[in-house]
């Protein structure tokens, strides 16, 4: 794709990093679709943002929001929902958003988190939410656009990433930090590190 998307949807608009993409997606000139489950939590977007409300738990609540975009960029999260909620939306949010699609491609950039290839950690091992992002990205690597997806696992690299929406190859930013793979402990690791990790 060499033009820049005409419509962006960002899922997890109202979120910390979510919010950010949908402000460097108006920077970039993009038209943006801001997914949101409450109309109340996106008061603090640009008006700019178009609001469309849907559930990703909910895949029959997603047709709106993916009708006419040209990419996707996935900042959605359960943190502190637990095992459930790790599986109904980080990764059921996924899959339910690319079944609304219906196999329409367009160009995906999904948001996990730069400890997500850590399977051992204490994180992970309480709330399964590394193992349910990582399927996450397998879902999306198979979804087939062209180009393949964008896989970001930073929250930096989650700008970084947009800049590759409109053009060019397939990137997985951020890949795994060996600092991810050694710290299974949450106790002993800083709070910096945990936060890089994505714990
Ligand atoms: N923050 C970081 O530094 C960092 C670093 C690495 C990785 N990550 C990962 O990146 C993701 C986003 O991080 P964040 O800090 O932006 O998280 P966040 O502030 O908790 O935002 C999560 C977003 O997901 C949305 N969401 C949750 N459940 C939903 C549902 N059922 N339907 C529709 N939307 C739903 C939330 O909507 P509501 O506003 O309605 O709750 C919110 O917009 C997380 O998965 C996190 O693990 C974050």
């Amino acid at each position: 794709m060499n033009a820049a998307p005409s419509t962006v949807l960002v899922v997890g608009a109202t979120g910390s990093i979510g919010r950010l993409v949908v402000a460097e997606a108006l920077h970039q000139g993009h038209a943006v679709r801001a997914l949101v489950r409450d109309l109340a939590r996106a008061r603090g977007l640009p008006q700019q943002a178009q609001r469309v409300v849907g559930d990703l738990t909910r895949a029959e609540t997603l047709a709106a929001a993916v009708e006419g975009i040209a990419a996707i960029v996935f900042t959605h999260g359960s943190d502190g929902g637990g095992k459930a909620a790790a599986e109904q939306v980080d990764y059921g949010g996924v899959r339910n958003v690319l079944r609304a699609l219906g196999g329409r491609e367009v160009r995906i950039a999904l948001m996990t988190a730069i400890g997500v290839m850590n399977r051992e950690g204490a994180y992970n091992r309480s709330t399964q939410i590394h193992d349910w992002k990582r399927r996450g990205e397998r879902l999306v690597r198979a979804s087939g656009p062209e180009t393949g997806p964008d896989l970001v696992r930073g929250a930096r690299a989650a700008r970084r990433g947009l800049r590759h929406l409109g053009a060019g190859p397939a990137h997985e930013l951020a890949p795994e930090d060996p600092k991810c793979r050694s710290t299974t402990d949450r106790t002993r690791t800083s709070s910096s590190t945990r936060a890089r990790c994505g714990r």
